[in-house]
This record gives C-alpha cells, sequence and structure tokens, in this order.
C-alpha cells in the first residue's frame, strides 16, 4: 500500500458502525485520530524496512483496492502480525479473503524476511478464523482474555500460525 493510501485504512475503521468494530474485537476509543494515524505512517513508511513498525498491503482486483493486509508487532527476520479486511460486504465470502491472504503471507515472509508469521482474530469471528485455516494458516491456541493490538480490548482471541517456505 503506498503511503497515498493508507487512508483507505484509517477510513474503514473511522467509518465502521460500532457494531461492526466491536465484531472484530476494536474499541472506536483507541482509535488514533485520522490526523495522528497518518502522522504516524508518514513516519514509519520512512524508515528503513528492517525498522518498520508496520507493513500494509493493499487487495486490488481489476485496478481498484476492495482490500488490505497489514503487519505490525514485526521482529524482522523472525515474526510478524497479519490483519485482513475486504473492504466492501459485497466482495466477502466468494474465495478473495482466502488468495489474498496467500499472496500477502507470501509478501510478508519475503519482504520482512520472517520465519514465521502470526494472525490472531476475535475467537467469534468466524470469517478469519475459518480463511486462515483455508489459506494453510495452522491453528496454536484460544485464549479467553488476549489484546491483540493497540486498537483492540482484551478478549477471546484464537491464534494461527503460517511457518516460512521452505527456500
Ligand atoms: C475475513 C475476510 C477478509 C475473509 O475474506 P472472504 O473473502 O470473506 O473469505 P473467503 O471467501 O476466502 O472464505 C474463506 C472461508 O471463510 C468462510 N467465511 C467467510 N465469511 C464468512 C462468514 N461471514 N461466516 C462464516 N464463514 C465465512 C468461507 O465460507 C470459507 O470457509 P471454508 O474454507 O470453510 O469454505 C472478510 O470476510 C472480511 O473482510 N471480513 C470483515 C473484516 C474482518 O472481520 N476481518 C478480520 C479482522 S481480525
Amino acid at each position: 500500500m503506498q503511503l497515498a493510501e493508507v487512508g483507505i485504512r484509517i477510513g474503514y475503521f473511522h467509518e465502521a458502525s460500532d457494531d461492526y468494530l466491536r465484531g472484530m474485537g476494536v474499541d472506536r476509543a483507541l482509535l488514533p485520530s485520522r490526523e495522528a494515524w497518518r502522522a504516524s505512517y508518514e513516519a514509519d513508511y520512512a524508515r528503513p524496512v528492517h525498522e518498520r513498525e508496520s507493513y500494509l498491503l493493499a487487495w486490488e482486483m481489476d485496478d481498484e483496492i476492495v482490500g488490505f493486509s497489514s503487519a505490525d508487532q514485526i521482529t524482522f527476520g523472525e515474526e510478524a502480525f497479519m490483519h485482513l479486511h475486504i473492504l466492501h460486504p459485497d466482495h466477502r465470502r466468494s474465495g478473495m479473503g482466502t488468495a489474498f491472504v496467500r499472496q500477502s503471507a507470501a509478501a510478508y515472509f519475503r519482504e520482512l524476511e520472517l520465519q514465521h508469521l502470526y494472525s490472531q482474530p476475535n475467537a467469534f469471528n468466524v470469517a478469519p478464523n475459518r480463511t486462515l485455516r483455508r489459506a494453510g494458516f495452522r491453528y496454536v491456541f484460544t485464549r479467553p482474555d488476549m489484546v491483540a493490538s493497540t486498537i483492540n480490548y482484551p478478549q477471546p482471541m484464537t491464534r494461527w500460525v503460517l511457518q516460512a517456505p521452505p527456500t
């Protein structure tokens, strides 16, 4: 995702309903302001890749951005945690998420030189849990009271993992 496109991710969260955010375990009160969020991306995009705090990918179909993924909690050369979102409900549940998660994982392994890639959805959010399994991730555990990232509150979460492909 280009820096000029990060507004898509920021707007996705800021413009979502409370119900939609809750389904993903996100607390509106924890969202940075749009301005602060953009400024933090400007700083992060200026860093060399091995020092990045996050890494964003746009999911494109027919030259249109239909979704995005981000990786955070990055330990370059070791591990990171990925997130997955398709923007419009009409585009969900047709196999796109699985295809994009596979492509995103390949990009994270390559660009961040990872050994492991994790993803931790809300345990009751069926779509990402099924999608991660379908994309080849292995189930690790469910914990009742975890915080996945800075915009999440403590909640039941699952952990999924994908190992780096053999070189
Ligand atoms: C999560 C998401 C990216 C998955 O993409 P998608 O294109 O809908 O997924 P796919 O069509 O590739 O489906 C993959 C699997 O998930 C299942 N699935 C997808 N949406 C589902 C839903 N709402 N309810 C139940 N199962 C669902 C599919 O049936 C399929 O399961 P299978 O492998 O058992 O057949 C997308 O649904 C989304 O953006 N959801 C809203 C945002 C969100 O919750 N993100 C996760 C935050 S952690």
